[in-house]
């Protein structure tokens, strides 16, 4: 989730927030990814006047999520990922996918379907124009927190 505000000053910024970059920089570039400090790569998005932040490799096999699609599924947000087309909502990082209820019957009818929350989501906070992310610290494992590791960290970064 994300949220926006213009207070509070910059004396009581929280240590947790990590500077992404200028709003207007984000939003012209649509897609950043970042190191955030210096243990994660994240993926920060723009669309529709929205700030989303994710985990920048694929749960499903660390796919480029910054080079995929953003569609709506079933009236929700989904990043395409474009190695296997696995649909992540940006919100809260669930994979759709399309569900057969029965499969004898004819014609075949599909429910979309969430296979729970996959990817880890990162909160996004606006002050005064500059773009911060607060790493999601749960410690519940999330299946994308495997391509946060050293062995998958090595691939260079640009924004
Ligand atoms: Fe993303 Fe397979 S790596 S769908």
């Amino acid at each position: 989730t994300s949220s926006s505000t213009s207070s509070p000053p910059p004396s009581s910024f929280s240590p947790t927030l990590c500077f992404i970059g200028k709003k207007e920089d984000i939003v012209r570039a649509g897609r950043v990814t970042t190191s955030v400090n210096g243990c994660r790569d994240v993926l920060v998005l723009h669309h529709r006047g929205q700030l989303y932040a994710m985990d920048m490799r694929c749960y499903h096999s660390g796919g480029a999520l910054q080079n995929g699609d953003i569609e709506e599924f079933n009236g929700r947000l989904c990043i395409v990922c474009p190695w296997h087309k696995y649909k992540i909502t940006l919100a809260e990082g669930e994979c759709l996918y399309q569900a057969v209820d029965n499969p004898t019957a004819k014609p075949l009818r599909t429910q979309w379907r969430s296979k729970g929350v996959k990817q880890r989501i990162h909160e996004v906070t606006e002050i005064s124009g500059d773009v911060y992310v607060t790493l999601n610290d749960s410690t519940e494992t999330i299946d994308s927190d495997f391509y946060q590791t050293e062995k998958y960290r090595t691939v260079a970064l640009k924004t």
